[in-house]
């Protein structure tokens, strides 16, 4: 079943240059891209963002973070869309995560892992509400959506 996932490319990977290649890796898995916006967070989005981790310790810094500087806000569509997504990040965690995800060849520290997707199709919905309006989301069929198997 199709659905549509939050993913965010965090400042640490827009001032390495690196958001053209995190976007391949969504994209080549056959992910679609049905919204996008380049922004600096405001302190409001991001403490809203991160409203669950506001008793951890490290949420000050997490919050400096993710507000320092452009971050790239998307939603991608696909089956099962929320875990491939999360899939394709790695764990949160650069230590654990396994070389070939996005965290695994390209983070190194906590809070500055790379990326953001949802972790639930709950999380996903209230993450796209939260970062785009409904009517700036596209729904469109990929050329090859449409082909039919030809019988010989
Ligand atoms: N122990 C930690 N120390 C510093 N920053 C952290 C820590 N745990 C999480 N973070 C930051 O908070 C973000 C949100 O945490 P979490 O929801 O647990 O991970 P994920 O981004 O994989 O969903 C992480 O991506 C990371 O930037
Ligand atoms: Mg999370």
């Amino acid at each position: 079943m199709s659905e549509r996932t939050f993913v965010m490319i965090k400042p640490d990977a827009f001032s390495r240059r690196l958001i053209g290649r995190i976007m391949t890796r969504y994209e080549s898995k056959g992910l679609k891209l049905v919204g996008m916006k380049l922004q600096v967070m405001s302190r409001q989005l991001a403490e809203q963002h991160y409203a669950e981790h506001r008793d951890q310790p490290y949420y000050g810094d997490l919050v400096n973070f993710i507000t320092s500087g452009p971050s790239v806000a998307m939603v991608w569509e696909g089956p099962n869309a929320v875990e491939i997504a999360r899939a394709i990040n790695g764990a949160t965690n650069s230590v654990e995560a396994k070389p070939g995800t996005i965290r695994g060849d390209w983070g190194l520290t906590l809070p500055r892992n790379v990326v953001h997707a949802s972790d639930s199709l709950d999380t996903a919905k209230r993450e796209i509400d939260l970062f785009f309006d409904e009517a700036n989301l596209l729904s469109y069929a990929m050329p090859d959506e449409g082909w039919l198997c030809v019988k010989m």
